[in-house]
């Protein structure tokens, strides 16, 4: 790391207007244990400019059909394989407990102080192999498809509020509590209970539902901020805006107000959920911006790194 990259000019909002939403005729969500990394992916593939698209459809295996979604939970299931165990520090990050800030020298890295090993730096370091791309399949140093699915997925957790926690509780992880009726813990309740309660809740237990939703609210512009989601000024700030982001809503919508061993139901429910949406929302527009970046070729001032 540390290549100095050019500036990306980001414009999230021109994108949306000018190519609106197509749905892509998902087939299925096939494991109840993805549910915010297939619709932050869904909706980031909906957004895509043609040559993002199609750079997309040819990196992806053939047996997906050409749905980056349906390989978004890859890098879960192969971050214990031996292989693949340096990417485990990657989808999260640590910061001090109760700092409710980020800085990234101070917290992005492995249990052993290995820098850049965090969700911020795995978004960097995989949007800059992807750079290389255009370059064509000259340059072999990087497995394409999987810096692809490694940003798509690190796009996910980096927005999910508890994957940027404290160091203590590991991300609320360590906080045991009941959701409703049955025993959680924290993380859960932000990784997943909130989602699958909605879609119980409001869409029948169909989380495609829920999924086009959301699209169709990105579609709308419901968020009155929306115009300033693809603000920052470069591949390096982008993912620290996000990090920072995060913690700052751990502190007020994650960890405020719970104690360990108690009850969470309605009332956190009904308050977090439209937090739960809007990152994915956030994670998604934000995830299309980068790769209609990388992949287009209208963007001169997208430097490749050395
Ligand atoms: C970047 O990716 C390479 C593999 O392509 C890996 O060896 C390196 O540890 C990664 N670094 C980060 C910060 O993700
Ligand atoms: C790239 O990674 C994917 C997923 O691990 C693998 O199936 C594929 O064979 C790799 N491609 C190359 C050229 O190594
Ligand atoms: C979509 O927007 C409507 C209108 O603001 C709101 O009632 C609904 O909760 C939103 N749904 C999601 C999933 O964001
Ligand atoms: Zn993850």
């Amino acid at each position: 790391m540390g290549d100095s990259v050019g500036l990306m000019r980001l414009s999230v909002w021109m994108h949306i207007c000018a190519f609106g939403i197509i749905l892509i005729g998902a087939p299925g969500v096939h494991a109840w244990s993805k549910e915010g990394h297939v619709m932050t992916c869904q909706i980031a593939q909906s957004l895509l400019e043609d040559d993002a698209a199609e750079a997309v459809r040819s990196l992806l295996p053939d047996y997906v059909n050409g749905d980056l979604s349906a390989l978004c939970t890859w890098p879960d299931q192969i971050r214990h394989w031996y292989k693949y165990r340096w990417t485990s520090s990657l989808h999260f990050i640590d910061t001090p407990d109760k700092a409710c800030t980020f800085d990234y020298s101070r917290d992005c890295h492995d249990p052993h102080g290995t820098e850049d090993m965090c969700v911020a730096g795995a978004i960097q370091n995989f949007t800059s192999q992807l750079m290389h791309y255009k370059q064509g399949s000259s340059d072999r140093r990087y497995n394409m498809t999987e810096a692809l699915l490694f940003l798509s997925h690190f796009m996910g957790d980096i927005h999910q509020p508890l994957h940027v926690g404290f160091t203590s509780d590991e991300g609320g992880n360590t906080i045991q509590l009941r959701w409703y009726k049955h025993k959680s813990n924290l993380h859960h309740v932000w990784d997943r209970e909130i989602i699958l309660t909605a879609a119980k809740e409001l869409y029948d237990r169909d989380v495609e539902l829920f999924q086009e939703d959301i699209a169709k609210n990105v579609t709308d512009g419901i968020w009155s901020d929306m115009s300033s989601w693809g603000e920052c000024d470069d591949l390096f700030s982008c993912p620290k805006k996000y990090a920072a982001e995060s913690i700052s809503l751990a502190c007020k919508w994650g960890y405020k107000g719970v104690t360990p061993g108690e009850t969470l139901a309605e009332k956190y429910f009904n308050s977090r959920l439209p937090i739960v949406t809007k990152r994915i929302a956030q994670g998604g527009v934000r995830l299309s911006m980068i790769l209609n970046s990388v992949f287009g070729n209208h963007n001169q001032e997208l430097s490749a790194p050395t």
